[in-house]
């Protein structure tokens, strides 16, 4: 059995460690990951040791078959604390576990199908607003259409986009994240977090209330530049505000609603009754909203532009879309999309929002054949997943056929995880895989959209996966 220091190591790009400073630089970094023979290598974050999964196998063990001896690493929980506090993305232990039990319902294909409706409704609106001729945006317009059909599955309103003050003050606060998730100062805010907690576990009595005190202070990003600024607090105090007064109003009317908000007031433990506090279903309802529209953007973003490079893929959604038009408005059923769904997923192959899972050791476990010791950092890189040669033959290709039923049943488990894989999987994926292909159908059914054959557009690792400089296009009229 190869012990940690016997791993294969990737090479430093810099005095950080093992993530470059540019994209470049990060995407490098995961393709020599797809690339490498051996099930795990290392590198390194700062001065702290990082073990890097590199076969499927090795991120099955991670994800799924060894979860439990793994929990999130606390970066990300840092810093959305002020934000979307103990929601279900960054909360830990017995209450994720209780989330996550009240929440699955709410998130199975049957309960969200009512929101079919909504996501064709707010495409089509955005459709109307456009003229040809007319020079756009794609991934600035497709991240309007995803944070209106979240803001109406969530509040039930069809109106909610940036220009509301909730979703600008969400802009503001998610901006600021986005900002800070490559500051310096993030690891040694973790290193003292995490110190304050060991030491804090060791003592009793007043000292051991004082660390208590400390390690709650260092829960939010304190060191983190920029997080006690006036924009930032004002946008979470609107945050606080807004959504406070909707539950608030909710709770006082007890007027039943089918929205997420509705079903989160109204979610009840099957084994004891008890429902969510108010301060639980504000940090639900904040992740849902940050967690549900960023990363279906993106990837719309990126699926308009692959098919604008892919005429006879193309031609075969527009198809689809044109059946899909005469369909009953109130049912979704996704073989009306089988092929857009197709490229949609494989768009998230090759452009997966989020590439990376970091993750952190609770205890001594094996992975792929290595012991790894308590509190080792494990980042599971579903790029890199998506680019091996062995699993994807000419992996940088597009062909949504990749995706036929046959096809899917030859690929190893663990290598195909866009939306991550075990307990800790997407809840939004059921959403995300209808909304995709829906908004898809629907802007292309009505136009096409053209984007200069002879730009390349590149990846841009700002928090997702984003296309950078978006994805300029000019609207025309369908000809066919
Ligand atoms: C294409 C769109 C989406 C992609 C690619 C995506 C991807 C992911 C991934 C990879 C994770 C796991 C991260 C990890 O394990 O570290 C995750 C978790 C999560 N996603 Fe999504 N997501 C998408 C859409 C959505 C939507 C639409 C919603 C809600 C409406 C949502 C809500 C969440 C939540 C709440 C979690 C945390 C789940 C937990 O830890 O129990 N996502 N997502």
């Amino acid at each position: 059995m190869p012990s940690f220091d016997e791993l294969p190591r990737i090479p430093d790009a810099g005095w950080l460690g093992s993530f470059g400073r540019t994209t470049v630089e990060r995407l490098a970094m995961q393709r020599s990951i797809a690339a490498s023979s051996a099930p795990m290598v290392r590198g390194r974050i700062l001065h702290l040791p990082l073990a890097l999964p590199a076969s499927p196998d090795a991120c099955h063990e991670v994800l799924v078959t060894k979860a439990k001896s793994f929990e999130k690493s606390p970066g990300l929980r840092v810093l959305l604390h002020d934000l979307a506090g103990q929601g279900l993305f960054t909360s830990e232990g017995e209450l994720w576990r209780r989330q996550r039990k009240l929440m699955a319902p709410i998130f199975t294909p049957a309960a969200l199908a009512q929101f079919a409706v909504a996501m064709r409704d707010t495409a089509e609106r955005s459709a109307d607003a456009m003229t040809p001729g007319q020079a756009i945006d794609l991934a600035h317009e497709t991240t309007r259409i995803a944070m209106t059909v979240v803001g109406s599955a969530l509040f039930g309103v069809d109106t909610f986009d940036e220009a509301d003050a909730l979703g600008a003050a969400l802009t503001t606060a998610l901006g600021w994240v986005n900002g800070s998730l490559a500051s310096p100062a993030l690891a040694p805010h973790i290193l003292v977090l995490d110190l304050v907690r060991r030491i804090s576990a060791k003592t009793h009595g007043r000292l051991r209330r004082v660390l208590d005190g400390l390690h709650h202070r260092f829960e939010s990003p304190v060191l983190v530049p920029g997080s006690r600024g006036r924009e930032l607090l004002d946008a979470v105090a609107v945050v606080d505000h807004r959504i406070h007064g909707m539950i608030d109003e909710r709770r006082r009317d007890a007027i039943e609603r089918h929205d997420l908000l509705g079903r989160l007031l109204a979610a009840r433990d099957a084994d004891d009754g008890v429902v969510m506090t108010d301060k639980q279903v504000r940090d639900e309802v904040v992740t849902l909203f940050v967690a549900g529209h960023e990363t279906t953007a993106t990837s719309l973003a990126w699926a308009m532009y692959l098919l604008a490079r892919h005429p006879a893929a193309l031609a075969k959604v527009v198809a689809e879309a044109d059946a899909f038009a005469s369909a009953p408005r109130d049912r979704f059923d996704p073989e009306q999309l089988a092929f857009t769904t197709r490229v949609f997923r494989e768009t998230l192959r090759l452009y997966p929002p989020l590439m990376m899972f970091p993750r952190r050791t609770l205890e001594s476990v094996e992975i792929a054949g290595t012991m790894l010791p308590p509190r080792r950092l494990v980042f599971v890189s579903a790029y890199a997943q998506h680019r091996r040669a062995d699993v994807w033959p000419d992996p940088d290709a597009f062909d949504p056929d990749r995706f036929l039923p046959a096809e899917e049943a030859k690929r190893p488990k663990g290598s195909y995880l866009p939306f991550s894989a075990g307990p800790r999987f997407c809840i939004g994926m059921h959403f995300a895989m209808m909304e995709g292909p829906i908004v898809l159908a629907t802007l292309l059914r009505r136009y096409r959209f053209e984007i200069d054959p002879t730009r390349e557009i590149v990846e841009d690792d700002f928090a997702t996966l984003r296309p950078r400089g978006g994805v300029p296009a000019i609207v025309r009229a369908r000809v066919d």
